[in-house]
């Protein structure tokens, strides 16, 4: 299992610190989460935080958007060189474009499905794209419950992967702990993100990346 820890759950004061204690204990992925306040109730972090996370990190970036004008952010971000740049499928008319365009910029495309969305949104996308990030709670904040209806849709998911792009990678972000992990395992989850139990793990950073892997 790869592990992308969300630096949502970090403590902002000392960020460069937070970002490097999990790239030191483990991450296979920096998890950043980017909210506009306007397609989620709560803002985080834009282009000048992101490129103090990036110096910081000796992982590659994740940048998960959650923004209503995703090719704005897209181009905000790039310069950055994250490995994957994923964007919401329910907020965007041209799917297809952005994907090719992320593309374009060398950095892989991956999509996001809220817990509500149809997996049919993206069937005829999934040859386009290097990976699709399952929610299993509502975007917008760290720290809340797992909806444990995403095993059910990871395991249909995994299905129409196997039929139409075998390398296409699932993540599942929200409230994973190491209760939900194997389950999420068995049915073909390949990244899981996890912002709380990483940073609020009692044993620390380290130990909480290796429970879940
Ligand atoms: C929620 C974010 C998640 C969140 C995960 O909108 O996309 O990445 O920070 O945090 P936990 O693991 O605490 O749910
Ligand atoms: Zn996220």
């Amino acid at each position: 299992m790869l592990v992308a820890p969300s630096i949502l759950s970090a403590d902002f004061g000392h960020l460069a610190r937070d970002v490097e204690a999990i790239c030191k204990g483990g991450c296979d992925l920096v998890h950043v989460d980017v909210m506009d306040g306007h397609f989620v109730p709560n803002l985080t972090i834009g282009p000048v935080v992101v490129e103090a996370v990036a110096k910081a990190a000796t992982k590659p970036l994740d940048i998960h958007l959650m923004v209503e004008n995703n090719s704005f952010f897209v181009d905000l971000f790039a310069p950055l060189n994250p490995a994957f740049i994923s964007f919401h499928i329910e907020e965007e008319k041209h799917p297809h474009r952005l994907v090719q365009h992320i593309r374009s910029l060398g950095i892989r495309p991956a999509l996001v499905l809220n817990p509500h969305t149809p997996l049919e949104s993206i069937e005829y996308l999934l040859e386009d794209i290097d990976m699709v990030l399952l929610m299993s709670v509502n975007p917008g904040f760290g720290g809340q419950k797992f909806i444990s209806s995403v095993i059910e849709r990871a395991t249909r998911l995994k299905a129409l992967i196997e039929k139409r792009n075998p390398n296409c990678l699932i993540e599942v972000d929200g409230g994973v702990s190491d209760n939900s992990v194997q389950q999420l395992a068995d049915a073909g989850v390949d990244v899981v993100v996890a912002g709380s139990f990483v940073y609020k793990h009692p044993k620390g950073v380290a130990a909480a990346i290796s429970a879940l892997k």
